[in-house]
């Protein structure tokens, strides 16, 4: 019995003592705990005479009610980190992350195209000179080669500068009729301005079958801007050269911008070389075809007014939770 007076009085006294949550939670642990002092006293029960064993489960009963009264009183006299839980409180809700906005109108163009029967394919960003250049009907002397305007990897590799390669890529396996739509990123060694950036996006269409015409490829490109700016928009072709369309032309798109509508020069489209088709194992004089390439930033930054391209791959959240 005294020793149990003696217990309390240690234990109390380390209570008082106790000054902040931490050495609560601690003299808790200490004594009350699954491993404490007092379960530890409990068990010198067998040590105890027999006769003398009641009194001792008496006394230990008051001492655990004691310490643990004590402790509770200790709990509400106020350490405010404890405060009380008010459920009515409005929550912080969580900040889930969003698209980028590139990604975004990726899939809402694949979406319209996929709609128009296109199917979404990808071809790798690692590519070689044959899928870049050569079987895309690009002579070995032609200017786009130049090492200044691509990331060569001195292995006979190089960073895709355009997604034609997935042309390519898609022909080399598959026999017509094909009806493909690629998006991805392109690469050139461009300074970073507020127009020009190293890595862009693309998404580039094929459509190779029998009796493909000119006519097919303009109303594919009306069809589009149509559901992607909606029933105003209007579609310009203007006579251009790329070595794998004959004839080939630069796509611009009439789109509201702030409530105008204004043209925007897209990218480029034509009737599918018949090199191209040779070049694939594929007969000229009984399929052909047109490609297209559209460039995602153009469309995403006169779309959002995005006047920077820097801004798309900065980072800041601050921009693109804009979106
Ligand atoms: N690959 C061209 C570029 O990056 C764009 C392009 C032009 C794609 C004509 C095509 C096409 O499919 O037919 O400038």
């Amino acid at each position: 019995m005294v020793e149990l007076q003696t217990e309390q009085d240690q234990a109390l006294e380390a209570l008082a003592a106790a000054g902040d949550a931490d050495a609560l939670e601690a003299w808790r642990i200490a004594w009350l705990g699954s491993k404490g002092r007092l379960k530890g006293l409990m068990g010198k029960i067998k040590d105890v005479a027999p006769e003398d064993r009641a009194a001792f489960g008496q006394g230990m009963n008051a001492l655990k009610t004691t310490l643990e009264s004590a402790w509770a009183d200790r709990q509400q006299d106020g350490e405010p980190d404890v405060a009380p839980l008010d459920v009515t409180e409005p929550g912080t809700a969580a900040q889930a992350g969003c698209r980028h906005v590139i990604t975004k109108t990726i899939e809402d163009m694949l979406d319209v195209f996929g709609r128009m029967g296109f199917t979404p394919v990808t071809g790798p960003e690692l590519e070689d000179e044959r899928h870049n250049f050569t079987a895309l009907n690009i002579p070995d002397a032609h200017p786009a080669r130049e090492p200044i305007d691509n990331f060569y990897l001195g292995d006979g590799r190089m960073l895709r500068s355009q997604t034609s390669t997935v042309q390519i890529r898609v022909l080399d396996d598959t026999p017509p009729p094909v009806r493909i739509v690629a998006a991805g990123r392109v690469y050139r060694p461009d300074t970073h301005d507020a127009t020009h950036y190293s890595m862009f996006h693309q998404v580039e269409g094929l459509y190779v079958d029998r009796n493909v015409t000119i006519v097919d490829l303009k109303s594919t490109l009306l069809a589009f801007a149509h559901a992607f700016f909606g029933e105003e928009a209007e579609v310009r072709m203007r006579p251009s050269f790329f070595p794998f369309t004959e004839p080939s032309a630069e796509v611009d798109m009439k789109m509201k911008i702030k409530g105008q509508w204004q043209w925007v020069e897209l990218g480029g489209c034509g009737m599918v070389d018949p090199n191209v088709l040779r070049e694939v194992g594929i007969d000229p004089e009984e399929w052909t075809g047109f490609a297209f390439g559209l460039g995602v930033e153009r469309i995403a930054m006169r779309k959002h007014g995005i006047a920077d391209i820097r801004w798309l791959y900065e980072n800041d959240e601050r921009f693109l939770r804009r979106f």
